[in-house]
């Protein structure tokens, strides 16, 4: 009598825990419910009481750009960029993998504006796909202006701050056609581009930045081949530099004079480099691994000129530069977007240059990469030291990528909490030098397509599942969450 009441018992109890067990599990794969026990608190970032990153007028984002997230790419008249030209092409990304579907943004931005809502954080660094803007005469295409237009205004009736860049890369394949950013009339082309989305957009955005990363979309696509368009010749990457400079020089008086409210300025990733050996070879090295990566983007606009031992690097690679352009790229910038990432080790080429070399037993990110925070405080004070006219900066990116895995609706991810909370220490480092930093954006809201890398390398604090689309939040997402909820409650 009493072993089978026992086994219904027994039976009852396995019947429920199942039950739950399937519950919870529904819920995760239907709604991306967390089932999640773990405790957060703002502490895991470690950021001293003292530090100005507490104080609420220091700014905190995330970041995403168009291409990585919103797949939808025949959608509304939307047309071809270089990305989908170069992500369909054989051998260029990892798996074949293309923006063809993404994190599918472009349906689900109401869930994406409630988890930023959700995290806390004051501001959103987004990108304009100008190929879902305008058609291939460059005339405004309203469908999708219409979309970009609704995401904004979501944002605004949220208090979350829209940090708007123009450019992150997806250049419409038809201009690319013409010689994309080796040519003069892209400049023309981006300028009309501007125009239309400042005049569209006029008080929704906080801060319009006319470009990302100039030194990817110069060097890597033109001369390494490792990004869209995936050209191979230096002279291309510093005639295609040029011009991009000169379409964000181009653009900065038009943002101004239709958004007089907004601020403008310019997203430049930066590298740090350190010498192989203490050589002098090697220590030059490393000075032109820096020049390159920095300064060829920071001078002319800093100081209307490009660094002359550039022409050491790359001799004869010299741009066409016509009367007046130093000066339309050296106009002065509300700010200045700063994305860091890793530090790269070098050692002479025996000749002009450099090579990379490989730094044995360091951590690394599931990239590759480095990690380096002291590199970014000491960038950070050198550009200050450099630069009298430095503007305010904006950590525009900084973030890692890890393999995270969700395990019973937790994605655990540790490494990327340090790597936060070090490299917030760097920032706050750089500011008590003196260096003037005014926001930090997380690369990135969700997992997206890594460019060359396709799905496989994860930087979000919001994991994605791409079967099925659901959104989980990583620790560091939750960790995140509570230092907002900590620097608001302390206010
Ligand atoms: C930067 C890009 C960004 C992202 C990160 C990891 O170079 O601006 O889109 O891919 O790297």
């Amino acid at each position: 009598m009493r072993s089978a009441l026992w086994n219904r018992f027994q039976l009852g109890w396995h019947c429920s825990a199942l039950f739950i067990l399937k519950v919870k599990r529904f819920r995760h794969e239907r709604y991306g419910v967390s089932t999640n026990p773990a405790k957060y608190s703002a502490e895991q970032l470690e950021i001293p009481r003292d530090s100005r990153l507490w104080s609420p007028d220091f700014l905190f984002g995330t970041a995403t750009a168009s291409y990585q997230i919103e797949g939808a790419i025949h959608e509304d008249g939307r047309i071809p960029s270089i990305w989908d030209t170069y992500s369909n092409t054989p051998g260029m990304v990892l798996n074949g993998d293309t923006g063809e579907f993404a994190c599918d943004h472009y349906h689900r931005w109401p869930e994406d504006v409630s988890i930023i809502d959700e995290l806390g954080v004051g501001a959103y660094r987004l990108s304009i796909a100008w190929p879902r803007v305008m058609d291939a005469d460059n005339r405004p295409n309203p469908k999708g202006l219409a979309f970009y237009r609704r995401l904004l205004e979501a944002l605004k009736a949220k208090g979350i701050q829209a940090y708007v860049t123009l450019y992150h890369w997806d250049l419409p394949q038809w201009l690319e056609d013409r010689g994309g950013w080796t040519s003069r009339e892209t400049v023309y082309r981006f300028a009309e581009y501007a125009d239309l989305v400042s005049r569209e957009f006029k008080g929704l955005v906080t801060a319009w930045a006319t470009l990302n990363e100039p030194w990817c979309s110069a060097w890597l696509g033109y001369a390494a081949g490792r990004h869209a368009p995936g050209r191979q010749n230096r002279r291309y990457a510093t005639q295609a530099m040029h011009h991009l400079l000169l379409a964000h020089g181009t653009a900065v008086p038009i943002l101004r004079r239709n958004d007089p409210g907004a601020t403008v300025g310019i997203v430049a990733n930066v590298g740090a480099s350190v010498a192989e050996t203490p050589s002098p070879q090697d220590r030059d090295a490393a000075y032109l691994f820096e020049l390159q990566h920095n300064h060829w983007i920071l001078d002319p606009l800093l100081k209307g000129s490009y660094p002359a031992d550039l022409w050491r690097l790359w001799p004869g690679a010299e741009p066409l530069v016509l009367d007046g352009d130093m000066e339309t790229i050296s106009a002065p910038l509300d700010f200045l977007g700063i994305n860091y990432y890793f530090r790269t080790q070098v050692k002479s080429d025996g000749a002009n240059g450099f090579i990379e070399t490989e730094m044995p037993g360091v951590e690394r990110t599931q990239m590759g990469w480095e990690v380096y925070p002291q590199g970014l405080a000491r960038l950070l004070k050198g550009f200050h030291a450099t630069y009298a006219n430095l503007p305010p900066i904006y950590i525009t990116e900084n973030g890692m990528a890890s393999n995270d895995k969700v395990v019973d609706g937790r994605v655990a991810d540790p490494s990327r909490i340090s790597f936060l909370s070090r490299h917030l220490l760097a920032v706050d480092d750089a500011m008590r030098s003196g260096v003037d930093i005014r926001g930090y954006f997380i690369w990135s809201l969700l997992d997206n397509f890594e460019w060359a890398y396709g799905y496989e390398r994860r930087f979000g604090i919001v994991h994605v599942d791409y079967d099925t689309q659901v959104r989980t939040w990583k620790d560091s997402g939750r960790v995140v969450q509570a230092f907002m909820k900590a620097r608001k409650a302390q206010a």
